[in-house]
C-alpha cells in the first residue's frame, strides 16, 4: 500500500468511527453486507434515500448513484467485463439503487454491460438511459435526432440491451435543434402512457426548455455537470427552475471527470481512442497543472475532516439539496466505497461555505468542454 492509499484508507475508517451524517438522518446506515449478490440474491445494504422529482414523476433512490459509462467508454481503465460485472454488484450489494448509461456510451456496449450485469436485480434497483445522439450501425454520427419515430426506436432497441420490460427513467441526451421540446415531451408521455417508459429528464438544457418541457409531461430530473469548478447550473436559473418546480438533479461529472479526486496530475496520460478528457480544454498540461491548487484545497479542507478530496467534492454537491442525487464513476472497488462512504459525513453550512470561499478565490483555468461540445448545450 503506497502512502495515499494508506492516508485514503486511514480516512475512510476515520470517518466512519467518528462522524454523524448529515445525509444518512432518518435512514439506516449501511451496515456490512453479508449475503451474496449472485443470481439476484437480496443481500443488499441500505443507503439514505432521495426523491428526485415530485408526484407521478417522483423517482426514490439511493443518494449517491453510479455512472456506468466509465466502464466501457470515455474514461482510459477499462477493466474486462467480469471484473465490470462484479464490480456492478458490489455496488448493488452496498445499497446503489441507481444507474446510469446511455445509447451513445460505446455506443451500444454500456447498455449491453449494464442490462447484463444488472437486469437481475430490476426490482430494486433502476437503470437510466438517455436517447438523442445519433448511431447508425452502432456508431456515432455527432447529429441529433429526437424526432418521434426515433425516440421509439431507440426506446426498443434500449429495453432490449438493458433486458428490461419499462425503462425506469428516459433522459434526453442533448437538445436537437430539429425538434421542438413539445414533441419530444409528447412522445415520451406516450410511451409512458404504453408503459415502455417510466420517467423522463433531459441533459444540458435551459431553464425555459425545462418549463416547456415539464408543462407537456411532468420531468423527474435534469442530468448537467455540476460541481465545486463548474457551477453554471447556479447561475443560468437551472438550480432554481427545478427548486421551483419540483424536479430532481443529477450532477453528472462529479469528480469532474476523475480530477477533484486527486489521482490525476500534468503527467497522465489519456487514451488517445477511448478518452474525451484528452480533447477537453481543462484537462491540457498546463490546465491540470494550474488547477490542482483546487484539488490541493480539498485535501487540505479534508485532512482536518478526516476526508479525501473526492469524499469532500460529493460531500459539497450533496448538502446543496436534498433533491441532488451525484452519479460518479469508477472501475475500482476502493474508491467506489470511498464514495459512498462520503454519506458517512456531516460538516455545517458554514464550513461549506468557507470551503466555497477558498476554492473561489482561484481562477480556473481552461473551458469546460471545446467549441464543438459546447454548441450542444444550454438551449
Ligand atoms: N448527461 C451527460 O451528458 C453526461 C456526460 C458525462 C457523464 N455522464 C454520466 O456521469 C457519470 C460520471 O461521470 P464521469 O465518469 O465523466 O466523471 P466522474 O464521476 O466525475 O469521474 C469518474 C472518474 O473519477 C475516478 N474516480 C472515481 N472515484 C474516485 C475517487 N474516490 N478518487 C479518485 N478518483 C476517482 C474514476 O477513475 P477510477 O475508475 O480509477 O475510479 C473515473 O475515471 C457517467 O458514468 C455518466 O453516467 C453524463
Amino acid at each position: 500500500m503506497n502512502r495515499r492509499e494508506f492516508l485514503k484508507s486511514t480516512a475512510v475508517l476515520g470517518a466512519a468511527l467518528s462522524l454523524p451524517s448529515v445525509f444518512a438522518a432518518g435512514t439506516a446506515k449501511h451496515p456490512e453486507a453479508k449475503n451474496s449478490t449472485e443470481n439476484g440474491g437480496n443481500g443488499s445494504s441500505e443507503l439514505p434515500v432521495r426523491t428526485l422529482g415530485t408526484g407521478r414523476a417522483a423517482f426514490q433512490v439511493s443518494a449517491l448513484g453510479f455512472g456506468v459509462m466509465g466502464m466501457t467508454y470515455n474514461r482510459s481503465a477499462h477493466p474486462d467485463r467480469k471484473q465490470c460485472i462484479r464490480l456492478l454488484h458490489e455496488a448493488v450489494e452496498r445499497g446503489v439503487t441507481l444507474f446510469d448509461t446511455a445509447i451513445i456510451y460505446g455506443p451500444l456496449n454500456n447498455e449491453e454491460l449494464a442490462g447484463e450485469a444488472l437486469s437481475r436485480f430490476k426490482d430494486r434497483i433502476n437503470v437510466t438511459t438517455k436517447f438523442g445522439h445519433e448511431v447508425v450501425n452502432g456508431k456515432g454520427t455527432g447529429r441529433q435526432d429526437s424526432r418521434p419515430a426515433t425516440i421509439r426506436r431507440y426506446c426498443e432497441g434500449s429495453l432490449k440491451r438493458l433486458r428490461l420490460d419499462a425503462l425506469p427513467m428516459f433522459y434526453q441526451h442533448r437538445f436537437d435543434r430539429n425538434v421542438p421540446v413539445e414533441d419530444v415531451a409528447g412522445t415520451i408521455g406516450e410511451l409512458i402512457k404504453e408503459g415502455k417508459v417510466l420517467r423522463w429528464g433531459m441533459c444540458e438544457v435551459s431553464a425555459e426548455t425545462i418549463r416547456k418541457a415539464h408543462a407537456v409531461c411532468p420531468l423527474t430530473a435534469i442530468q448537467s455537470e455540476y460541481h465545486l469548478i463548474h457551477r453554471d447550473v447556479e447561475e443560468n436559473g437551472v438550480l432554481d427552475t427545478c427548486r421551483e418546480l419540483g424536479i430532481g438533479f443529477v450532477p453528472y461529472s462529479p469528480l469532474n471527470r476523475g480530477f477533484l479526486g486527486g489521482d490525476i496530475n500534468e503527467y497522465t496520460q489519456f487514451d488517445p481512442d477511448n478518452d474525451n478528457r484528452q480533447t477537453l480544454p481543462r484537462f491540457t498540461p498546463e490546465a491540470i497543472r494550474a488547477n490542482t491548487r483546487i484539488v490541493n484545497i480539498l485535501q487540505d479542507f479534508g485532512r482536518t475532516r478526516g476526508m479525501t478530496s473526492a469524499q469532500v467534492t460529493l460531500g459539497w454537491l450533496l448538502q446543496k439539496a436534498p433533491w441532488i442525487v451525484p452519479i460518479p464513476g469508477t472501475t475500482k472497488l476502493a474508491h467506489l466505497e470511498e464514495n459512498l462512504r462520503t454519506l458517512d459525513f456531516a460538516c455545517s453550512p458554514s464550513e461549506w461555505q468557507e470551503l466555497e470561499r477558498r476554492v473561489a478565490a482561484i481562477p480556473i483555468v481552461g473551458d469546460r468542454y471545446n467549441a464543438e461540445q459546447q454548441r450542444q448545450v444550454g438551449f
